[in-house]
């Protein structure tokens, strides 16, 4: 039930920080260590590379979910939607893992592959909020998400719930490879929670983020590098789906190769800065649209701040930025459809699980 909130959607976006919260305690030993089926740890160990599938705002998840498992594993991860690849199959490595990463966990197009992969004899994990659906029970292993269900059409805890899964699948086997990391991840999650609820706290900014940025345009933008990119795209989904604002997100590099000439007088650009490594390089690309008349919009995070920043959300560990930085982004759409007189719960044209091809 939705209490007091006016969507499911504003309700699910303040869920996040009990979610955390839950999922840290449901993959935790009695030690307070986090852990996970050893069988899947063995599968993980087993795979020479691993094949993520999904679709929509579960194929943005995978995309984080890459760069965790990658730097924190040293196992070689691609990211796959799952409509591509059930028509135009990529060469597959000797020993390949598949995670399929659905929040319903019913997703046709995900099911087409699972059953392909399973034929061609090859293991696979489903990353599933659903317990019993459709892509566990046919999978070999489950991964829950304890998000608890998600109502509204967008999806927003269970894309937060699935990178803080997809990090502790990561953590785990990094450390049963013998491979010692230099962040301690339920405490880093933990710190996840309490910036989360800072943000959910702050509704109020990004309500006039919303109304100052997007509540006339046709058009939006929303860049960044490196995770920033990925939050980006997930970003842009969530305003068009619920908006129908049409939104695109970037890489600020890819800015001058074509994309810049649609920047035009007021355009709104939503600008990414939470990663130290490209926080200059993506600086200047916000010059660059700044420049040539875009209204622009800086999420930044503490320490890489910088004055006249729009917001500066709390600093987090910096792999692990996406959990707290698509937070404003939920927020902003919410707030942009809801200005707009837009249905935020169902959407037009959409449906909460895709069960066709
Ligand atoms: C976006 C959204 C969709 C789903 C996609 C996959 O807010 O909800 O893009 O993420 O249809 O659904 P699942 O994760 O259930 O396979």
């Amino acid at each position: 039930e939705k209490g007091t909130y006016p969507h499911y959607m504003l309700k699910e976006i303040d869920e996040q920080p009990l979610v955390m919260r839950k999922i840290i305690q449901s993959y935790q030993d009695e030690q307070g260590a986090l852990t996970i089926d050893q069988e899947i740890i063995q599968a993980m160990n087993n795979a020479d590379r691993i094949y993520i599938i999904a679709a929509g705002t579960s194929y943005h998840a995978g995309l984080v979910g890459k760069q965790f498992i990658e730097k924190m594993t040293k196992i070689p991860v691609e990211v796959h939607i799952s409509s591509e690849f059930g028509y135009n199959m990529p060469l597959l490595s000797e020993k390949p893992l598949f995670i399929f990463i659905s929040q319903s966990g019913e997703t046709a197009d995900s099911r087409a592959v699972l059953v392909n992969i399973k034929e061609m004899g090859y293991k696979a994990i489903t990353m599933t909020n659903v317990p019993g659906s459709t892509l566990s029970r046919e999978a070999d292993y489950t991964l829950l998400l304890h998000a608890g269900p998600e109502i509204a059409v967008a999806s927003t805890k269970a894309y937060t719930a699935q990178l803080a899964v997809l990090a502790i699948l990561a953590a785990v086997t990094a450390k049963n490879r013998g491979i010692e990391l230099r962040l301690d991840l339920s405490r880093e999650l933990g710190i996840i929670a309490n910036a989360m609820e800072v943000l959910c706290d702050e509704k109020e900014e990004f309500e006039t983020i919303a109304r100052g940025f997007l509540s006339v345009t046709r058009n939006a933008f929303f860049i960044g590098r490196g995770l920033d990119f990925y939050v980006g795209l997930e970003g842009a989904l969530k305003l068009k789906e619920i908006s129908y604002i049409q939104a695109e997100g970037f890489a600020g590099g890819e800015l001058k190769h074509g994309t810049i000439a649609l920047i035009e007088e007021g355009t709104p650009v939503i600008a990414l800065a939470t990663q130290e490594s490209v926080n200059l390089n993506l600086r200047s690309n916000v010059q660059e649209v700044a420049a040539r008349g875009a209204n622009t919009c800086i999420i930044s995070m503490k320490g890489l701040e910088v004055e006249g920043d729009t917001f500066v959300i709390p600093a987090v560990h910096e792999l692990l930025t996406p959990l707290v930085s698509v937070i404003p982004l939920q927020l902003i759409s919410y707030y942009a459809a809801l200005h707009r007189d837009c249905d935020v719960d169902k959407p037009r044209n959409l449906a909460k699980s895709v069960t066709v091809e």
